[in-house]
């Protein structure tokens, strides 16, 4: 094949754009003299990673117009003590959505968080009802970056219909719902999906066979030239601190993959920072407003 001029995905310009249109109807919302979006995230000890997580979302709700609460909890707290805060805001008629952050520390089962957050109010999508009701094609709140990885698709014009993909990574956040959704009969969809795992044979001939290879492994340049189809979409979840003494924080946020030399290769790259990051935010925000707009009382002040 000729060589194509790769084309960076701009998920930061993309977000901005999302930003934008929610914003929008957030105006919209005040001037029909009704009550803008409220998010509350949950913060449980003093991960730095966590910390720029929800300074992000806090900072996000503010740009488009949300109100937002960030509830912070010691790192030695109970499970009792989240799950009572978790049950205070499943009651709270002023929070139309709300975030637990993950991962929480050790003692605490994130699971048992999970199960107990109202599905109406579970932004994240990370609970068993929206995951289901995603999985059946019914309207849900779609976890965060599997959908910030399929608007950036779906906006970029990409084609997905009977293409090969891959998905490097399992987890219950990203790889198992993106994968579902990149195979469901819709579009973008209709891919044939590989999920790749740590058990997978031969994972470097599997990625070089997928038309879209989706690397959400979180280890940083995992994924290199050799691996890659030539005019392959490449789009990379990885967001892992390294150190970097070069840099004031003391880490850079560095891809799963190689991108120096895996972009030569490509016809689509996300590059990191800039790519699935910032539409993992804007997602969170789409979640949220659909939240408000749901709630019954969409006509109270
Ligand atoms: N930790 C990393 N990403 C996320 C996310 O999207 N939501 C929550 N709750 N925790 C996270």
């Amino acid at each position: 094949m000729g060589i194509q001029a790769v084309r960076i995905l701009d998920g930061k310009a993309c977000a901005e754009q999302i930003r934008r249109e929610i914003g929008e109807q957030v105006r919209r919302l005040r001037a029909d003299g009704m009550r803008v979006p409220h998010l509350a995230a949950v913060l449980v000890g003093d991960d730095g990673a966590s910390e720029t997580y929800v300074a992000n979302k806090v900072r996000d709700c503010g740009e488009v117009g949300f109100e937002s609460t960030v509830v912070r909890l010691d790192g030695g707290v109970g499970e009792a003590e989240v799950l009572a805060k978790v049950a205070e805001l499943n009651a709270d008629e002023a929070i139309d959505g709300f975030i637990v952050q993950v991962p929480l520390p050790g003692h605490i089962d994130e699971q048992k968080i999970n199960l107990a957050i109202d599905s109406a109010k579970d932004v994240d999508g990370f609970g068993p009802e929206n995951l289901g009701r995603m999985c059946l094609g019914l309207p849900a709140f779609v976890t965060a970056t599997p959908n910030g990885v399929m608007e950036l698709l779906a906006r970029n014009g990409i084609a997905t219909e009977g293409k090969h993909c891959v998905v490097a990574g399992r987890s219950n956040i990203v790889g198992t719902p993106l994968s579902i959704l990149l195979s469901r009969n819709a579009s973008p969809g209709n891919c044939t999906v590989s999920i790749a795992h740590s058990r997978t044979k031969d994972l470097g001939e599997l990625c070089a066979s997928a038309d879209i290879l989706i690397a959400a492994i979180g280890r940083p340049g995992f994924i290199t030239a050799d691996m890659v189809k030539p005019g392959a979409v490449v789009i990379d979840v990885g967001t892992t601190r390294v150190a970097d003494s070069s840099r004031a924080s003391g880490f850079r946020l560095a891809g799963d993959v190689d991108f120096d030399s895996v972009a030569p290769k490509c016809s689509w790259i996300t590059p990191v920072p800039g790519g699935v990051g910032p539409m993992t935010r804007a997602a969170l925000l789409q979640n949220t407003l659909k939240a408000r707009q749901r709630r019954q009382d969409i006509s109270n002040v």
